[in-house]
């Protein structure tokens, strides 16, 4: 069940799970932390509990399968002079690598350390109520995973273009890279803390699609789907990482500290290999695609991007203090998650 029986390989001895290494006696959930609930109206409020399944209609191969605001590729000038019909197909490959991007992230990654928080193998003690609501959580990002695949499928059958994706997502790609770079004690603490980022960050990401009416219904209703069950998951997973802090010795605050700014960096930076791909199978040679990402993904937009999308999470950890461990605000100023060194 977790990274360190090879990352993304279910491990079926879950019983001796060495998250439980993380804190051999775990503390008591410290005075002050006590969890409130965010889930208590999750029965009748859920996604996967209430919301219809969203079907794509006979009039909306005409209309934009992504916001064309928020594909910078579409906009550039190599693609603006390239046939009528590769501009839908941007938009559209845009929506099968996010679709790909949600579900495997719900399935490979956040549902794995949910189940383990359920089933209490993460070595963090938790409330009764916080393990009970994390099967909620891996019911609601099941659906995620399932509507997200549902509608790339449709999106497909609709307008008869195949999806061109990587064979790894970015981010799995990174969070592996970052795991192999770090000490064997402290890998499935590397998943456990990117399960947390990611979760806090998701729903900062989901929030413009659903106001673009030149966007299919059934793309926007979807995201906002997830939005409303990504806003109860934020809340989880900052009570989370609270305790979780409060049960780390002092070398895992250290590391913890020190990896979270590579971990929201590998969630938020976007894949650039797959849209220099993506650009080539347009006709565009390698240095014409190069172009594309280096005008349309300047640094200082990415870091602009990075900044504001991950603000919540980053003040999350500033709460905790961690900026004031050597090198850590100089970290999160490198990866341009904050204004100048903290
Ligand atoms: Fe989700
Ligand atoms: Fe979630």
């Amino acid at each position: 069940m977790c990274g360190t029986a090879g990352m993304f390989v279910g491990c079926a001895a879950v019983s001796f799970c060495p998250r439980t290494l993380l804190a051999p006696k775990p503390a008591p959930v410290p005075e002050g932390d006590e969890y409130r609930s965010p889930f208590g109206s999750w029965y009748e409020r859920s996604s996967v509990r209430v919301a219809p399944r969203r079907v794509l209609g006979d009039g909306d191969g005409a209309r934009h399968f992504f916001s064309p605001d928020m594909v910078a590729v579409a906009r550039h000038p190599l693609v603006e002079r390239m046939p009528p019909g590769v501009f839908r197909e941007v938009l559209l490959q845009h929506l099968y690598r996010y679709l790909d991007f949600t579900a495997k992230l719900e399935y490979l990654v956040v549902n794995r350390t949910v189940a383990g928080i359920a089933h209490g193998s993460v070595g963090v003690e938790l409330p009764e109520e916080m393990r009970f609501d994390a099967l909620k959580i891996y019911c609601d990002e099941a659906y995620h995973a399932l509507f997200s695949a549902d509608l790339a499928r449709q999106a497909r059958d609709l307008s008869g273009v195949a999806p061109v994706l990587p064979a790894e997502p970015f981010f799995l790609r990174r969070l592996r890279e970052i795991q192999e770079g770090s000490p064997q004690e402290f890998r499935p603490l590397v998943e456990l803390v990117f399960v947390i980022v990611s979760e806090t960050l998701i729903s900062a990401t989901l929030a413009d699609v659903p106001v673009d009416e030149t966007v299919v219904p059934a793309v926007r209703e979807v995201i906002r789907d997830h939005a409303v069950d990504e806003g109860r998951h934020h809340a989880y997973f900052a009570s989370f990482l609270r305790i979780l802090w409060g049960q780390l010795d002092e070398r895992a605050r250290d590391f913890t500290a020190r990896v979270a700014p590579s971990l929201i960096d590998a969630f938020l930076r976007p894949d650039f290999d797959a849209v220099r791909a993506e650009l080539r199978g347009y006709g565009l040679d390698a240095d014409e695609a190069e172009q594309v990402v280096a005008e349309v993904y300047p640094d200082e937009v990415v870091r602009e991007f990075f900044r504001t999308t991950a603000h919540q999470t980053v003040r999350y950890f500033h709460g905790l203090g961690v900026m004031g461990r050597p090198g850590v605000g100089e970290e999160f100023a490198r990866l341009g998650l904050v204004d100048g060194a903290v």
